[in-house]
């Protein structure tokens, strides 16, 4: 059996950035216009008025300051309060494609190899940006890797359980090395219309090259076990679908379209789930919690994180310990602990451990236990 090894790390982040008080002042207006649009019906009481969001109550309840964009200006624009992004033919690369050769890029540089030592392309995303060919076929095509490469969608776990499909092939022999990308454009699934969660999330590209033991180059992280979880959960949805013309009401702007949730109810069940499988997988690889150098935690939210943290070590975390992001990137989905990962990890030293802890819609928890070497 192969040892399988995280070899290397990439982030692309786009290039704009939304900061809140932007965020709220474009949502204040998208309000006071649909204020003004219902008048009537709200006077009536057949709709309810909408309220203004708050700089202060973001920070508060989520710890996020900024987030970077594909496109601010169609966000910003109360009224389209979306991203507007250009039509591509279908002879040049999606967008999410050009997101990942750029994390890719990165990643492959880091661990010193090239395109040529890869058999493998996972696309591990919360949404893909068409049905077929898959993303992950084109970014494969567009490195010049061969071998195969298939898309897969875990929302905000789907890097972790990303790493954990590659590090199972890479143990069972089947592939040298497999780049797993994790293009997150989560403008497009956000409804910025809704006060409750428009400034949750964030775009970004993150990629770990996957790799055999023996073939490494440079320091890298061992990755000694990996463990996903799944249960069944509605407060994390979205309806949107294949399907979606041949319902009823047909291309209907609805708000199931998009990114809903319970965000109170994700809070309180998710926590007790997360915590409870961070433990019973490090103990069941005989680590106990104290010997931990790091844990690069989901970037949903920093309450959430502090209070993994506080129980999982069984004691308040040091800043170090466990690095948040989220403030610069927002809620990035399955991309936000790979980016803690890649910023927050050169300084460990041969022999320290660490574990990826990744939690959210289905619900899904994806945790990888890592070992930095030097060689
Ligand atoms: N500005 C000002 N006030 C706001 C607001 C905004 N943007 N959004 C909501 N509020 C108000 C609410 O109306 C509510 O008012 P009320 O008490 O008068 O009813 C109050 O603030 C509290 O709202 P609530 O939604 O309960 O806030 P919260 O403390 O639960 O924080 C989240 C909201 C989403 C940040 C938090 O629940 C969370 O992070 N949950 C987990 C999310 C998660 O991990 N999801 C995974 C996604 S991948």
């Amino acid at each position: 059996m192969y040892q399988p090894v995280i070899a290397g790390t990439g982030v692309f982040t786009p290039g704009e950035i939304i900061t809140n008080k932007e965020l709220v002042m474009s949502y204040n207006a998208y309000a006071d216009l649909w204020n003004a649009r219902h008048k009537a019906e709200i006077e009536t009481g057949d709709m309810a008025r909408k309220e203004h969001s708050s700089e202060a109550f973001i920070v508060k309840a989520s710890g996020i300051e900024q987030r970077h964009v594909v496109d601010k200006t169609g966000v910003l624009d109360p009224e389209v309060m979306h991203p507007l992004l250009r039509e591509r033919s279908d002879d040049e690369p999606s967008l999410m494609a050009e997101m990942a050769i750029d994390a890719c890029t990165q990643a492959l540089k880091q661990a010193d190899r090239s395109a040529a030592d890869v058999d493998a392309v996972i696309v591990a995303a919360s949404n893909h940006e068409r049905a077929y060919p898959a993303i992950a076929i084109e970014v494969q095509d567009l490195l010049g890797i061969k071998g195969f490469g298939f898309d897969m969608n875990v929302a905000c776990s789907s890097a972790t359980f990303g790493i954990h499909v590659a590090a199972d092939m890479i143990r069972a022999g089947s592939v040298r090395a497999a780049l797993v990308v994790n293009p997150e454009i989560c403008s497009g699934h956000l409804e910025w219309r809704d006060r409750d969660c428009h400034f949750i999330f964030g775009d970004v590209c993150t990629a770990a090259l996957v790799m055999r033991k023996e073939d490494v180059r440079a320091p890298h992280f061992e990755i000694l076990s990996t463990r996903c979880l799944t249960q069944f959960s509605n407060n994390i949805r979205n309806n949107n679908g294949f399907l979606r013309r041949c319902r009823p009401d047909g291309m209907k702007d609805r708000r199931d379209m998009q990114f809903m949730q319970n965000g109170r109810k994700v809070f309180k069940e998710v926590l007790p789930i997360v915590s409870k499988h961070m433990l019973s997988h490090l103990d069941d690889e005989g680590i106990s919690p104290d010997r931990l150098r790091r844990m690069w935690l989901h970037q949903a939210n920093k309450a959430m994180n502090d209070f993994i943290g506080r129980k999982v070590l069984g004691r308040e975390p040091t800043p170090g310990e466990q690095p948040n992001i989220l403030q610069d990137y927002a809620n990035t989905s399955s991309a936000g602990s790979i980016i803690a990962f890649s910023k927050f990890s050169d300084d460990l030293e041969p022999g320290d451990l660490g574990i990826i802890c990744s939690f959210g819609a289905g619900y899904s928890v994806g945790s990888v236990i890592l070992r930095r070497e030097h060689e």
